[in-house]
């Protein structure tokens, strides 16, 4: 089978890593790829919203499944753009309509859908300039912090958590009425804040049956003890310690369940991941947000846990037949560490020549933001690797990806020592 793969992340690395381990691929295609993922396959110089390059390539290749890595062309409608072509529209695209995108692509969007569905979130309200004052009204009516996104999607820097009503206020209306987050902040959601410990599940689904993936808790801040700025994500874990089996009941039966269905209900068509982001509230799951693909860098320990073939995982997702699958998960933890550029997640330097990677004994070096020149590695992004490791636990996994990355180097090389502190 011939695949192609869209992205150039360390989610999308991983992805290349464990499709191209099935025997059913013939051939993988990633467009556009990085210096890891050419490892794997063919790296196409390609965007990933270019879509007429994209059916372009995919016809002249007899490409027969697409993967979607990250969520841009899917809230730009890929998948609805193949179904309208004849020639394509029985291609497996995996990855949800424009449609089901909204559950990522607009926070408003996907707050009425919980509603509608009565899946647990934090009570909330949403303000365009047309009801501005009521928001401010609504933000006198909260209890700080006070939570703002803005409604669409901002490269994950739309969430403000703001302690004062004063501040919240002047922020709201920088978001609306200044394009503080661009077009995104045309609507503002505001949430009540929810207090507890995050962790993520995901859900593998063809549109009526699901399939639940291993689960990530993930350390978004750069500096250690959680500290200083928000980035992608610094670094994560699988499995999360407290998430035991009566959480993942309540889950399942209050999240999932109502989540499969109420698309079904809506006539939305998804056929891909779902990445639910979940706050603990004293034992009770209430849901923060939904991605429409898979989390980077959590795909970078959630598929080294799964030992199924990939290939034949999606393409019963594109088949409809995902209830014939059954998931086998690897008992060991997992654990990944990103190596990122000096400076990130502000101003960073590009171009440095990175050593030591085939040094890291069994841990497996995923590429986030590199690219090759002759037969040098160069770091190309601001999250530049993602070491990952096994372990009997997440202590031994963590230890494993820190001494791996010691082995490598490069000119800036930054990464947080303690991912996992609570629970090692
Ligand atoms: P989001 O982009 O919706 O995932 O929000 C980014 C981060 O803001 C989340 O990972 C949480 O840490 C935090 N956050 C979002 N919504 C809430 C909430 N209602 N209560 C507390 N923290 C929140
Ligand atoms: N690591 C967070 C995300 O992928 O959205």
């Amino acid at each position: 089978m011939k695949i192609l793969l869209l992205g150039a992340g360390g989610r999308e690395h991983a992805f290349a890593w464990k499709l191209s381990q099935s025997p059913l691929c013939e051939k993988l295609f990633i467009a556009p790829g990085n210096a890891g993922t050419s490892k794997h396959g063919e790296n196409v110089a390609i965007g990933v919203n270019d879509f007429d390059a994209i059916e372009k390539f995919v016809l002249e290749n007899k490409i027969e499944l697409v993967v979607v890595g990250p969520e841009d062309p899917l809230v730009n409608g890929i998948y609805d753009y193949f179904q309208a072509k004849d020639e394509l529209k029985n291609l497996p695209v995996i990855g949800p309509s424009k449609a089901g995108a909204q559950l990522e692509g607009s926070k408003a969007f996907a707050k009425q859908f919980m509603v509608r569905h009565g899946i647990p979130t934090a009570a909330y309200g949403e303000f365009t300039i047309e009801n501005l004052e009521d928001g401010f009204d609504f933000i006198d009516e909260q209890t700080p912090p006070i939570v703002l996104k803005a409604d669409g999607l901002a490269a994950g820097k739309g969430v403000l958590i703001i302690s004062e009503h004063g501040e919240a206020k002047d922020n709201l209306r920088e978001m609306i009425e200044q394009n503080k987050f661009g077009k995104a902040s045309a609507k503002v959601v505001i949430e009540e804040f929810l207090k507890g410990i995050e962790f993520s599940v995901f859900v593998l689904t063809d549109g009526v049956n699901y399939k639940i993936l291993p689960n990530a808790k993930d350390y978004k801040r750069i500096g250690e003890g959680d500290t200083g700025l928000n980035t992608g994500g610094m670094g994560c874990i699988s499995p999360v310690p407290f998430v035991d089996d009566v959480l993942m009941k309540k889950v399942e039966e209050r999240v999932i369940i109502p989540t499969i269905q109420g698309l079904k209900k809506d006539n939305i068509v998804y056929k891909g991941f779902i990445y639910i982001g979940f706050m603990n509230v004293n034992g009770e799951p209430y849901v923060i947000e939904y991605n429409c693909r898979m989390g980077d860098p959590e795909t970078e320990i959630v598929l080294p846990r799964i030992k199924n073939d990939l290939v034949e995982l999606l393409v019963a997702v594109g088949g409809g037949s995902l209830q014939e699958m059954q998931i086998e998960i690897d008992e060991r933890a997992c654990a990944t560490v990103i190596v990122a550029s000096g400076g990130y997640p502000e101003d960073y330097e590009k171009g440095k020549e990175i050593s030591g990677l085939n040094d890291v004994g069994d841990s497996i070096v995923f590429h986030a933001g590199t690219k090759a020149e002759g037969d040098k590695i160069l770091s190309n992004g601001g999250r530049v690797l993602a070491v990952s490791s096994y372990g009997k636990d997440i202590h031994e996994a963590v230890a494993k990806s820190n001494a791996a990355i010691e082995k490598i180097n490069f000119e800036g090389k930054y990464y947080r020592k303690d991912i996992g502190y609570e629970f090692r």
